[in-house]
C-alpha cells in the first residue's frame, strides 16, 4: 500500500514507519520537526520502500493538497502538540495543531477516499475507578486543552465516518515509552527517570506520587497502530491499547532507582489536570485485531535504558 504517516519523525511515529517498512509498504512521512528529529528516521530512509520525507505543517493546505496527489491507501495521523502542561499554558498552539490541522487532513482524506487512523490518547478519560480498567465506553473528561483538542478532533474524525462513510479509526493508546522518546519535559516519565538516574540526578515526582499510569512499550504501541489501519473491522471504532496493569509513580521510581534517597517529591505545576489513576482494558483490541502487549514493563525499561546509554540523542 501507499501510506502517509504524519508526525513520522516523532517518537511513536518513527516506530510506526519502521513497522510499515518491515511490512513492505511504500511510506511517506510528513513532519514539521517541531518536536521530531530527522535522526529518528535516519536508518529508515535507506529502505527501498521509504518514498519521501516532507518537511511541512498539517495546517498548510497547499502542502497537503500536493502531497495527497500520491493517492494514499491509509493516512496514519500522529502529528500533534503532545504536551499537557504546554496545552494549559498556551492552548492556542495545541488547538491549532490538534484540531484545525486534523480537520485539514480529514478534508484531503475525504477528497481522495483515504482511510484515516487518528491517534488520540488515554488522557481523554476520566480517572479509572474499577479494577477491570478503562474500556472504550468509559466516561471521558477533558482535564486539559490537550485532552479537549483530542476529543474535538476525534469527534470530527468520527463524523466523517457517519456523514461520508469515510473509513476512519480512532486510537487511544495509554502512556507509551521506549527508545527514541525524549528524556526532557513531561510525557516521558520512564525516559526522564532513566536519564536522571544515568546522570546521577535525583528523580523528581510531581505531587505525592500515588497517581498511576498504564505504561505501554513503544513497539507494542506501533504494532497496534499499524494493524488497526490494516483491518476493515476497525472502521468507525474507538480502540484502546495499554499494558493492562498500572503502577504508581512512586513504585515506578523505586523500580528504576533502588535507593529511595535519589527520589524527591515536588509540587505539581498544574495539579488540576492530573489524572489520579489510568488503567487500560484492551479487550476490544484483542477481539478486533488480535492485539495484546508483548513486552513486560521490566523488559521495556531495560531496552529503554540500553538505548539511552547507547546514544547522544536525548
Ligand atoms: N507518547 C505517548 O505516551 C502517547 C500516548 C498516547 C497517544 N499519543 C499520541 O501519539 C502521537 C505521537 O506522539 P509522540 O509521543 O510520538 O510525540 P512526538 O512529539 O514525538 O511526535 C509528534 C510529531 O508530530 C510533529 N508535529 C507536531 N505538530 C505538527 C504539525 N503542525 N505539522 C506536522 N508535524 C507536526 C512533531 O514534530 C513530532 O515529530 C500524538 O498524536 C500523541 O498525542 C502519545
Amino acid at each position: 500500500m501507499k501510506i502517509l504517516v504524519t508526525g513520522g519523525a516523532g517518537f511513536i511515529g518513527r516506530w510506526v514507519v519502521a513497522k510499515l517498512l518491515t511490512d513492505k509498504h511504500d511510506v511517506w512521512v510528513l513532519d514539521d520537526l517541531s518536536n521530531g528529529r530527522l535522526e529518528n528516521i535516519e536508518t529508515l530512509r535507506d529502505n527501498q520502500h521509504f518514498q519521501d520525507f516532507i518537511l511541512g505543517d498539517i495546517k498548510d493546505k497547499a502542502c497537503l493538497a500536493s502531497l495527497f496527489e500520491n493517492e494514499f491507501d491509509i493516512c496514519y495521523h500522529l502529528a500533534a502538540s503532545i504536551n499537557v502542561q504546554d496545552s494549559i499554558d498556551q492552548p492556542q498552539t495545541t488547538f491549532a495543531n490538534d484540531v484545525i490541522g486534523t480537520f485539514h487532513l480529514l478534508e484531503e482524506c475525504r477528497k481522495h477516499r483515504v482511510k484515516m487512523v487518528f491517534m488520540s490518547t488515554c488522557m481523554v478519560y476520566e480517572k479509572a475507578s474499577e479494577r477491570k480498567g478503562i474500556s472504550e465506553g468509559y466516561p471521558v473528561k477533558p482535564a486539559s486543552p490537550y485532552a479537549g483538542s483530542k476529543l474535538a478532533a476525534e469527534n470530527m474524525v468520527l463524523s466523517y465516518f457517519y456523514a461520508y462513510q469515510l473509513p476512519v479509526t480512532v486510537l487511544r493508546p495509554f502512556n507509551t515509552y521506549g527508545p527514541f522518546q525524549k528524556t526532557g519535559g513531561e510525557g516521558g516519565v520512564i525516559a526522564v527517570f532513566l536519564k536522571n538516574k544515568l546522570s546521577g540526578k535525583p528523580l523528581s515526582i510531581y505531587g505525592d506520587g500515588t497517581q498511576t499510569r498504564d505504561l505501554l512499550y513503544v513497539e507494542d504501541c506501533a504494532r497496534f497502530v499499524v494493524e488497526s489501519g490494516y483491518s476493515d473491522r476497525t472502521n468507525g471504532e474507538i480502540i484502546n491499547a495499554g499494558l493492562g496493569q498500572d503502577i504508581s509513580i512512586n513504585d515506578l521510581a523505586e523500580t528504576i532507582v533502588v535507593d529511595k534517597k535519589h527520589i524527591q517529591h515536588i509540587p505539581h505545576i498544574h495539579p488540576q489536570s492530573e489524572i489520579p489513576k489510568l488503567l487500560c482494558n484492551y479487550q476490544k483490541a484483542k477481539e478486533m485485531i488480535a492485539w495484546k502487549p508483548a513486552f513486560r514493563l521490566e523488559e521495556g525499561i531495560k531496552k529503554t535504558e540500553q538505548w539511552i546509554q547507547s546514544t547522544n540523542l536525548i
